[in-house]
């Protein structure tokens, strides 16, 4: 008689026959740089994550690097924004300067440049405006420029967030240009329109000023049209796909991981963390076994890798219970 519990009798049995696993070098921690001095802010919707200017963000990498963590997603907040987001892709825009400043110390820090224009134009949408129109082809030279400098001042890996379509061949050309042949490409795919971001837009300062981003990211009830937009991107020339929000659309990394074989990155958001920290904080849950069976859940789900602000704790649990 089949008795599934029989395999449940200890942990080393358990252990034995466990089929996912989440490992230190499969995380990836967001980190946002701000321009100015002396600056460790708190953000206050995501306890635990500040926004950093130059001379202090080093005290972040240096506790990302001596846990072990692989790999930094970078986002930039500007002092100044215009229209046309000219400090997304300006060479000595607070990314480009970020990843020198980074590169120097720890060469082997694998650095991802996130690329957008949110955070940079007055308006806060992730491309050009005419008549409150979002404009597709108009933004993608700027996001190819923006992603030739982050190449350039030595960003590993290039992250296109915007949703424009046709953004990703418009970046590998560019950059393929220049000769950066070898930069891959880790295409925000399928991202949806999400709820999920809102404490991420306090800490990037990046919001909206009018409107929503509804005609460029993804409706949420489309699951089917996430698959279109993963092999859109394979097909423009993506290396690796991210799936985002993560928690609410693990159907959605499944289906990816089922169609197509290709490194599957769950973005775990801004607001998926400020609902386990308020929970965690309130002593309503048990912070750390909630953390990392999320985690492990992402990894069943299909997730190769996973991009999250628990990075650290996820890091220094595994490393204690070694
Ligand atoms: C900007 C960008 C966003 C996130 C990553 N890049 C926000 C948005 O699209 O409004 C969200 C990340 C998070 O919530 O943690 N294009
Ligand atoms: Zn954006």
């Amino acid at each position: 008689m089949d008795r599934t519990r029989r395999l449940r009798k200890s942990e080393v049995l358990r252990s034995m026959v466990r089929e996912e696993h989440i490992r230190t070098d499969e995380l990836i921690y967001p980190v946002f740089v701000m321009e100015g001095n002396n600056i460790a802010s708190p953000v206050p919707s995501m306890p635990g994550i500040c926004q950093y200017s130059l001379d202090r963000v080093m005290e972040e990498i240096d506790r990302t690097v001596e846990l072990g963590i692989p790999a930094i997603l970078l986002f930039g907040i500007p002092e100044h924004k215009d229209e046309v987001g000219s400090g997304a892709y300006a060479v000595d825009g607070i990314v480009p300067q970020a990843i020198r400043l980074i590169k120097d110390k720890y060469p082997e820090l694998i650095i991802i440049a996130d690329v957008c224009l949110c955070e940079y134009t007055s308006h806060g949408h992730c491309g050009l405006i005419c008549d409150g129109e979002i404009l597709n082809d108009e933004t993608l030279p700027l996001l190819a420029k923006a992603s030739v400098v982050y190449a350039k001042a030595g960003a590993d890996i290039i992250a296109p967030s915007d949703m424009m379509d046709k953004r990703v061949a418009a970046i590998r050309e560019a950059l393929d240009a220049e000769g950066l042949v070898n930069t891959p490409i880790m295409a925000y795919s399928a991202k949806f329109a999400s709820g999920y971001y809102g404490p991420f837009r306090d800490a990037a300062h990046s919001a909206p000023g009018f409107g929503d981003r509804n005609t460029y990211q993804m409706d949420p009830a489309n699951g089917r049209e996430a698959l279109r937009e993963v092999a859109q991107d394979l097909e423009e020339g993506a290396d690796l796909i991210i799936a985002k929000p993560a928690m609410a659309y693990m159907d959605v990394i499944k289906d990816i991981s089922n169609n197509f074989n290709v490194p599957i990155v769950a973005y775990n958001v801004s607001g998926e963390y400020a609902m386990v920290k308020a929970a965690a904080a309130n002593g309503w849950i048990d912070e750390k076994k909630i953390v990392m069976e999320n985690m492990v859940g992402l990894k069943r789900a299909g997730a190769k890798m996973v991009i999250t602000y628990h990075a650290l704790d996820v890091a220094r649990w595994l490393r204690e219970d070694k």
